[in-house]
């Protein structure tokens, strides 16, 4: 048996086509959500739209601290293992579900994979490089999404159990942008908006100056907003003052199908996720990276991604500058770091090749 453990938004969009490819080999399988998002449009819609079975247990680890959130994944999740008993479990990504996955699973000597190991932003005051150190270190099998996670993996030591399969979201988009509606005329180009990060939501002055920047922007911004960031707005009397800007279209949080027909119909993504930013190069729009943090680093090299600091007058102006340059960028001049949207594949050859399947 393998046992898929997931939480996150993103970490649905991960697991569908590797949970389709382990299906079509035949193998058994079953998930472990940990109710870390919970919300309907964080968390159903994704198992709906990408056609993955429900799970066998949800955790409902969601809210309340790091700690708190970690610590009740872990009691629920070792309670789960050990009666199922699986032979190998799959982790993604970087959240507290993820850590509380690997370290449950290493204790009770449970194989672990890990997809979409190695991104380092080089900065442990960021909650999600330290739930990827752990896990990376714990796990027994890592794929990675480009050659710079590789590395990072090398550096660490890691390089024995790395395997590099490209990124696995990229097969979801693919699979998705199929379905998703075409892009439409070049004067309905909009900027594609999301914010979530605990960095750019944990502080009113940091928030307003992100609200700040949208004002100044001069496209219409639309923006699926997080439920975490719609709290903190609300908590700090902002809500009010977001929505008044003109330009700015703040939405519920969207399923994929939806994300990915506004991403391709994007002149630009001003973002913090780690997710979003690399699909931008899928989609063909440039990324404003709202955190100044090392993501995506070839991205982030050719110019493609530009972080800044909401908080700077200079980082904001340079900022304003890259966003009046931009427009949408034609397939064949999109960068392509990130495999060839068959990831999936390349994980469950490596897995059979471990002889961990
Ligand atoms: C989490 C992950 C982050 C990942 C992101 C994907 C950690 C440390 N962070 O961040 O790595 O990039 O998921 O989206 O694991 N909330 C709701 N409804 C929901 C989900 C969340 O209302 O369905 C609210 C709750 O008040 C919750 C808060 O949002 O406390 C934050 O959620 P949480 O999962 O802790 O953090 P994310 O920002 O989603
Ligand atoms: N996403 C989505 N609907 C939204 C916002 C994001 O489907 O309203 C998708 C997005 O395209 C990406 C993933 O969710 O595939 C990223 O999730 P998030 O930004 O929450 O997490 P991160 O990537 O920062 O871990």
């Amino acid at each position: 048996m393998i046992t898929h453990i997931v939480g996150n938004r993103p970490q649905f969009i991960k697991l569908a086509p590797l949970y389709h490819e382990l299906e079509k080999a035949g193998y058994e399988q079953n998930i472990i959500h940990s109710g870390q998002h919970y919300d309907e449009n964080m968390s159903d819609v994704f198992f709906e739209e990408l056609g993955i079975p429900a799970p066998c247990t949800n955790l409902l680890a969601g809210g309340g601290s790091h700690a708190q959130m970690t610590a009740k994944a872990m009691t629920g999740l070792e309670e789960v293992l050990l009666d199922g008993k699986p032979d190998l479990v799959i982790l993604y990504g970087d959240t507290n579900t993820t850590l509380a996955g690997a370290v449950v699973a290493a204790k009770l000597c449970i194989p672990a994979a890990h997809v979409e190991a190695g991104p380092r932003v080089h900065d442990k005051a960021n909650p999600e490089e330290c739930n990827r150190i752990v896990t990376d270190h714990l796990a027994d099998i890592l794929f990675c999404p480009d050659a710079v996670s590789l590395e990072n993996l090398r550096r660490e030591g890691l390089g024995q159990e790395a395997h590099i399969t490209g990124d696995i979201m990229y097969d979801t988009y693919l699979s998705i942008a199929k379905k998703a509606s075409a892009g439409q005329a070049a004067q309905d180009e909009i900027v594609v908006m999301t914010w979530h990060r605990q960095e750019n939501t944990a502080d009113r002055e940091r928030m307003e100056s992100i609200l700040r920047l949208v004002e100044r922007l001069e496209s219409r911004v639309v923006c699926p907003l997080h439920p975490r960031t719609r709290k903190c707005l609300e908590n700090y009397g902002l809500m009010e003052r977001a929505a008044a800007i003109p330009n700015f279209e703040i939405i519920e949080p969207v399923g994929y199908v939806e994300m990915v027909t506004l991403m391709n119909r994007a002149k630009l993504i001003l973002t913090d996720s780690g997710g979003v930013s690399k699909e931008s190069s899928y989609a063909g729009a440039k990324c404003l990276f709202m955190l100044e943090l090392d993501v995506w680093e070839d991205l982030a090299r050719d110019g493609w991604i530009h972080k800044f600091n909401p908080q700077d007058e200079g980082s904001v102006a340079e900022a304003l500058r890259f966003a009046s340059l931009a427009e949408r960028v034609p397939p064949e001049e999109r960068p392509r770091y990130y495999g060839d949207g068959h990831a999936a594949e390349k994980i469950v050859r490596a897995l059979e090749a471990a002889k961990l399947l």
